[in-house]
């Protein structure tokens, strides 16, 4: 039997758990053991007994836990003091981030753990039930016009009175990949008027059929890579856009930023001038401010108020979502262990579908994710395909 273990996550402020009543009760059906670290839905209001009534063992310590899995799944990327408390050969289901984790995997490396890294899966369609990037950035699109509408000094809806009308709040959002349409869709449903920019030729349409106005960036650049991420964009772009977008961003009592380049810092897309220049009271909020912000004012887990404006740089804003932002990750985590149970619903990662292969970036001692290898100075990896790796975990 293959064991499945879900610690309690240790990261602070966070709040989120891999497993929900309802992914254990399936994992118990396809014959796994479940263990869940006594507290570890506690702040996503899921309780030790829940877990326990589909199926889940309850253990004391993180240590425990650790010691016995042949599969841990968590959200946070784990820290070396827990890689160390596992077995060897046992493998990791987490945000990694790898390429910029290099402590974290040479300690996979040298422990002989395994990591199939969250942040990693492909994008194609069929991995988009696995697609936890997309899950949280979801939700966070929803929270962050929340948060601005509660902030803002002023209601986005039109909004016609006997005493006069109310002109619609104008909500600006730069970036509409996963987080920055559900921020459009949310602000739309609020009532407000909506304008948006990326760099995808893609995005376009997306953008109207939401409804809101795209503002186009003349370019004959080529800004989308194979797999629908945005490329980096030139200095002479990201100038043109600046000045493109600039009377919108001035003119907006609300600014949304979710720009992001894999792999890269967030581009700056709102300069210190353009905040000088808004509507005193309006409302910055800055979803990149994890990678460095795309506000040059944002300051990473603050709000600050320069110029007038409130600038939010929250981070993890699934996190205050925890019901809904554990039970759409728990499901993506299920859906990873599910799609490698084979014909006999014996579970084996499956190397030969490309998922596995792109996902799972340390196995068996080798650090297999090309853009890792790269940043750590590493040559290409010398040993050919894991396709006729078996092996439980
Ligand atoms: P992301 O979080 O990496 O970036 C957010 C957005 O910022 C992107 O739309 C990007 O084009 C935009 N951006 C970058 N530089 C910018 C700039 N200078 N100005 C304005 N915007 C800028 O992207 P995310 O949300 O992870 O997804 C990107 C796309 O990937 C999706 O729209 C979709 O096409 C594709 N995707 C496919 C999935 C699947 O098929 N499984 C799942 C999720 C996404």
């Amino acid at each position: 039997m293959v064991t499945v273990f879900i610690p309690k996550e240790t990261a602070e402020g966070e709040t989120r758990v891999a497993a929900t009543p309802a992914t254990v009760k399936r994992l118990v059906q396809n014959q796994f053991t479940v263990l869940i670290e006594t507290h570890a839905g506690e702040k996503a209001f899921l309780n030790d007994s829940a877990y326990q009534a589909e199926g889940a063992t309850i253990v004391g310590s993180a240590a425990e836990g650790f010691g016995q899995a042949d599969l841990v799944a968590m959200v946070n990327t784990p820290t070396t003091d827990q890689v160390h408390q596992m077995k060897s050969g046992a493998t990791i289901i987490s945000f990694i981030y790898a390429v910029r984790s290099h402590d974290l995997v040479n300690t996979l490396k040298d422990k002989g753990i395994n990591a199939y890294a969250m942040d990693s899966i492909p994008r194609i369609s069929r991995a988009q039930k696995l697609d936890a990037l997309s899950s949280q950035s979801n939700l966070a699109g929803y929270k962050a016009v929340l948060l601005a509408a509660a902030e803002l000094p002023k209601i986005f809806p039109l909004l016609m009175t006997a005493a006069g009308t109310i002109r619609p709040a104008k909500v600006v959002i730069m970036g509409a990949g996963v987080a920055g349409l559900q921020a459009i869709a949310t602000a739309k449903r609020l009532g407000a008027v909506v304008e948006v920019s990326d760099i995808r030729p893609a995005v376009k349409e997306q953008v109207q059929s939401l409804g809101a106005t795209y503002i186009e960036v003349p370019s004959e650049e080529n800004l989308e890579t194979e797999g629908g991420y945005a490329k980096e964009a030139s200095e002479a772009f990201l100038k043109k856009q600046a000045e493109v977008t600039r009377a919108h961003l001035v003119d907006a009592d609300v600014i949304i930023t979710t720009a992001l380049i894999p792999g890269k810092p967030a581009p700056v897309l709102v300069k210190e001038d353009v905040v000088k220049d808004m509507r005193d009271g309006s409302v910055i909020v800055d979803l990149a401010a994890e990678q460095g912000g795309n506000c040059e004012l944002t300051e990473k887990g603050q709000t600050v108020e320069r110029h007038g404006v409130k600038i939010m740089g929250i981070l993890n804003l699934p996190g205050t979502l925890p019901l809904n932002a554990s039970e759409i990750y728990a499901k993506n985590i299920l859906n990873v262990i599910e799609d490698n149970l084979n014909k006999e619903k014996q579970f084996n990662w499956n190397f030969e579908d490309e998922i596995v292969d792109q996902a799972m970036v340390v196995y068996q001692g080798d650090i297999r994710h090309a853009p890792t290898r790269e940043a750590m100075g590493l040559g290409p990896l010398e040993k050919p395909a894991m396709a006729a790796s078996g092996g439980n975990n």
